[in-house]
């Protein structure tokens, strides 16, 4: 939550910010600001709204200068507004700090500064921190961010300046992600990479309770406590083009038809050709499954939002597949839940960012406790990538949109070769099945790619729920899962009401909500229950409800309980949540555009929520 981007060297800064910003600007995008220093002076430009009323306001000439912070801000403490904009000052203008995370403590912190005499300009946690790096400063802003932060608690990564040392930015990361970029005279600080990947491919990962001073000679890092940390740099050889809209209207657009891509990319070189010809799924990496493969009795999957969906899904693939009992547990309650720990558990947190609060520690609360804790997640070298024992990377690149889509189909194949690996090694599958369901799961991206080329009917579809207040998605099994993902999608991007449930409980109240022409989405991909799906949804064509069904194309019985039907091709049922959702993605897409939203940067969210 909030973007952080900070520059010092022989360049203007401003250019680097505007830049640093555009690209964190899903982040949050309640306000956004930026202060530049000048021997003796810090100008502040800042707004409410999106980037685009900042870029609108500043001044290049009053704001030219070599070293500058900049701030995107999804707001936590304080409406969104001018004045609650980043960057904060102290009275007198002259220490500047931008903020991620939350000062839990900041009215304990505020009310000691007011009894101090100071007067506060805004309603954040934040401004504490400006006056006490002022409060402290001596001549060293090093040991007077070492002293706010010593006051605060928290999560955060705080970055301040001050127009008495114009040479440098000096950070503390507390949970809050920051990194490092390393230029020829010029050292750049951002929230993530890409926010810099156009100015260097060098960079220094800030870890959780260092503080690092920044000048144009490049980085010192140490810890909290004043020891020094020597720190080796690393190099990305990502694609700048992969944060650009390539052509597309939106990030969501591109990244939903990146998935055929992307789904190959997971699979990549994790499938090989086995022994018996057969190809087989060789994820490796994973120590507990070298160590101990034996060892896991139960899988606790813990996630939040879209990940959560993916949750479900692999639940059930490792109980199929692997023979291994599973539950799913939003994050936030897990952390707080209690939960019981045994023998044998193993933890797997799902996350495409990694940054995820409260996966993070609901991740850390069942490592304290004793559980090895799996990491699936896109992001290289994330706090869940870092405190977690073993990782599986999604490899599904970038993700700008703020509505997950690409990320969670990757999550999905991620968590089926998971599946197949533990399910052979536990002699489960045997090879012929895997084969087999490796053989489907190479299929899949032409598959996928076939649904993105005939969106037409859906374009329709979605011009129809654009009139509808309220829209339900059932399913059951796998497709429960796919129908709740398609509800949050249109959701979030259309702010249409959507609500999920198993088609099984729509008799037990919901159907009440049912009247002529109320759209019920039905994924229906499920041969098991076939039948019983059909039955639900005649129950809901008798209220007059207006049934959209995603099914297999050479599914004959569907059509005569459905209003529409959006066909997409078959494949095993275990492998059918990773096409099923594509449509959803698409429906909730083009919904969203009929309405006219502000499709990757949805009202009151942001990509990724690192506060609680
Ligand atoms: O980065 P994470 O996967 O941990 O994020 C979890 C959720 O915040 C995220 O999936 C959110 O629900 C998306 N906006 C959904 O599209």
């Amino acid at each position: 939550m909030c973007g952080i981007v900070g520059y010092v060297g022989s360049g203007q800064a401003l250019e680097v910010l505007l830049h640093g910003l555009t690209r964190l600007e899903y982040r949050g995008y309640d306000s956004a600001g930026l202060a530049v220093a000048r021997p003796g002076s810090i100008t502040i430009a800042k707004a409410e709204g999106k980037l685009s009323r900042l870029k609108g306001i500043v001044d290049p000439t009053a704001l030219s200068g070599h070293l500058g912070i900049g701030h995107t801000r999804w707001a936590t403490h304080g409406v969104p507004s001018d004045r609650n904009a980043h960057p904060h000052s102290d009275t007198s203008g002259d220490f500047v700090v931008v903020h991620n995370g939350i000062v839990e403590n900041f009215r304990t912190l505020r009310d000691q500064l007011e009894l101090r005499g100071v007067t506060f300009r805004s309603d954040t946690d934040t401004e504490v921190l400006a006056h006490l790096v002022a409060e402290a400063f001596d001549g060293d802003l090093t040991e007077a961010v070492r002293y706010a932060i010593g006051q605060a608690q928290g999560a955060y990564a705080l970055v301040a300046m001050t127009a008495h040392r114009p040479d440098r930015i000096v950070a503390a990361r507390m949970t809050s992600p920051l990194v490092v970029g390393l230029g020829e005279n010029e050292t750049f600080l951002a929230s993530d990479i890409p926010a810099i990947l156009k100015y260097t491919q060098r960079f220094q990962l800030v870890e959780d309770g260092e503080i690092v001073t920044v000048t144009e000679a490049g980085a010192a890092f140490e810890t909290f406590s004043g020891n020094p940390i020597e720190k080796k740099p690393f190099t990305v050889d990502w694609e700048t083009d992969s944060v650009f809209k390539g052509g597309f209207d939106h990030f969501m657009e591109k990244e939903i038809h990146e998935q055929p891509e992307v789904i190959a990319r997971t699979m990549g070189t994790r499938i090989r050709a086995g022994a018996d010809g057969g190809e087989r799924v060789a994820l490796e990496g994973l120590r507990w499954l070298d160590q101990s493969p034996d060892g896991v009795n139960r899988i606790r999957i813990t996630a939040c939002g879209t990940a959560y969906h993916a949750g479900l899904v692999g639940r059930i693939l490792f109980e199929q597949l692997a023979g291994i009992p599973g539950e799913v547990a939003y994050a936030h309650e897990l952390r707080y839940g209690n939960p019981l720990f045994e023998e044998g558990l193993l933890t797997l947190a799902i996350s495409q960012s990694g940054e995820t609060a409260d996966t993070l520690a609901a991740g850390r609360l069942s490592r304290e406790h004793g559980s090895r804790l799996l990491a699936l997640t896109n992001v290289v070298g994330s706090s869940l990538a870092r405190e977690a024992d073993d990782v599986i990377y999604t490899w599904a690149g970038p993700e700008i949109s703020v509505a997950s889509t690409k990320a969670y189909i990757a999550m999905l194949v991620g968590e089926t070769l998971l599946a197949l690996e533990m399910g052979r090694r536990s002699g489960r599958l045997s090879p012929a099945e895997e084969g087999e369901l490796v053989a489907e799961l190479r299929g899949l991206p032409s598959k996928a790619t076939r649904i993105l080329e005939s969106p037409d009917e859906i374009v329709r579809l979605a011009e129809e729920l654009a009139k509808w207040p309220n829209v339900y998605f059932i399913g059951r099994g796998l497709d429960h899962a796919t129908a709740m993902e398609g509800a949050l999608k249109l959701k979030e991007i259309s702010y249409i009401h959507a609500e999920a449930m198993p088609s099984g409980e729509l008799k037990h109240g919901t159907l009440a909500l049912i009247s002529p022409g109320v759209p019920v989405v039905a994924v229906a991909t499920n041969p098991q229950v076939h039948s019983k799906v059909l039955l639900g949804l005649q129950e809901v064509k008798a209220r007059r409800g207006q049934v959209i069904a995603v099914a297999f194309e050479d599914d004959q019985e569907i059509g005569s309980v459905s209003d529409h039907v959006i066909r997409i091709p078959r494949t095993a049922h275990l492998l059918s949540p990773i096409l099923a959702a594509i449509p959803l993605q698409l429906l909730a897409y083009h919904t969203a555009r009929r309405l006219g939203r502000d499709i990757d940067q949805p009202r009151n969210l942001a990509k990724s929520v690192t506060v609680e």
